[in-house]
């Protein structure tokens, strides 16, 4: 039979790059292409513990339906610790909505606010799973020009006179794809504009806590605004584990109200058992530290690609050194496509994601994502080893560049 799928859903298709990659998970492919945090390192032991804190205190509340809203006692943690460590101030535990991960913010935020009138601004590149989002509510998705350092306020400002957003996404902090860090010039500009055209900031900051520069300070765009304009989402998916699905987003109560009342229809509630098990864990377990053992073996991990892509000395590769997060971005010669030789980079035993999908503006196609924190140094080593060697052999047979 032939099903009539909605017209939204057109987006929602596999592509060729899906399909390569899963058939990576199968064999003995050393993959940077998932944004996986590395399994060895979740921490085990505090999350037993958790669980059977939660057990041995509660009354059967873990197992029950509860409030859309979220654990009131994680929400008041999640609000200290944002306060704490974010210098995020503006908003009560009544101004955050636990999600199922912040994957479901971004969902949740598309449903309230995109239609297929409207325009959304994003970084290029950005995060493919946010793209799909919007597209899959038929937004309009416009990339704003932008550079290491952020946006560009003069083409911002444009778009934003041009095509009245209803929103702006923006990952300021270790950005997925790019890695990307805004300065705070940029983050400044953004929330003066924002005001100016009365546009929502939607900041998503999964990494954020992943940095590895200690004298470095990334403020958030939700400390810096005056609690109107920005709205907040982070995950316990990088600093703990992704499998409890559980995050948050903060902002202005009238939209945090209406998320939670989308929220009703799509799954009544976050998880009622992880939610008390990532209590437990952030009052009884010394998650700081292990953030701080996170970061220790992610930044060394990164040198390890680092060096090994500078010692290969490829003309016309670069990339930004990552200052934190999980991912490097490469940028190679012009004149070849990482999509179409992702085929020959799986065949010699490795896997990355070509950066086209990332973009929601014209694609660089000779870009793509590598993921330093899932592999061991080892399997990096070998890992670039072998992607280099793909890429040298394009370098030598210069006919074989693809257009
Ligand atoms: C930029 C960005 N936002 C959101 C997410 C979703 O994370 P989660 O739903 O696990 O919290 C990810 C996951 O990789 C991401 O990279």
């Amino acid at each position: 039979m032939k099903y009539a799928f909605a017209k939204r859903v057109r987006h929602l298709q596999s592509s060729a790059v899906r399909d390569i990659l899963k058939v990576v998970g199968q064999g003995d492919v050393i993959s940077f292409a998932g944004g996986l945090p590395d399994d060895e390192l979740f921490p085990m032991k505090g999350i037993e513990d958790a669980f059977a804190r939660v057990f041995a205190t509660g009354k059967g509340s873990a197992l029950q339906y509860a409030e859309t809203e979220g654990y009131r006692p994680l929400r008041e943690e999640i609000i200290k610790r944002m306060n704490e460590k974010k210098g995020i101030m503006n908003y009560s535990s009544d101004e955050v909505l636990v999600t199922t991960g912040s994957q479901q913010a971004i969902d949740l935020f598309s449903r309230i606010m995109l239609g297929p009138e409207d325009y959304v601004l994003t970084e290029d590149p950005t995060y493919l799973a946010a793209l799909q989002v919007f597209h899959s509510y038929e937004a309009n998705v416009l990339a704003v020009d932008s550079d290491d350092d952020g946006m560009f306020p003069d083409d911002l400002e444009q778009k934003m006179k041009q095509y009245k957003p209803k929103a702006v996404y923006v990952v300021p902090t270790f950005s997925n794809p790019a890695g990307r860090v805004w300065s705070l010039e940029r983050r400044k500009a953004l929330i003066q504009l924002a005001h100016k055209y009365n546009v929502v900031i939607f900041e998503d900051d999964p990494y954020g806590e992943l940095q590895f520069l200690d004298n470095e300070q990334y403020t958030p765009l939700a400390a810096l605004d005056d609690g109107t304009h920005v709205l907040y989402t982070s995950t316990f998916s990088k600093i703990a584990v992704p499998a409890l699905r559980t995050g948050w987003v903060m902002g202005p109560y009238q939209i945090i109200r209406m998320m939670s009342q989308a929220k009703q229809a799509n799954d009544l509630h976050t998880n009622s058992l992880s939610q008390q098990a990532l209590y437990q864990l952030c009052t009884n377990f010394n998650l700081d530290g292990h953030i701080e053992q996170l970061i220790s073996v992610y930044r060394s991990r990164m040198e390890v690609m680092v060096d090994c892509l500078q010692k290969a000395d490829l003309p016309e590769l670069s990339f930004v050194k990552p200052r934190g997060g999980m991912f490097l971005w490469v940028e190679l010669s012009e004149r070849l496509n990482t999509t179409i030789l992702l085929n020959e980079a799986v065949r010699n035993g490795v896997a990355y994601v070509p950066g086209e999908p990332f973009y929601a503006g014209l694609a660089k196609k000779n870009t793509m994502r590598l993921n330093f924190t899932h592999a061991t140094p080892e399997r990096i080593e070998k890992g670039i080893n072998l992607l280099v060697e793909v890429l040298s052999k394009k370098v030598e047979h210069q006919e074989h560049f693809f257009v």
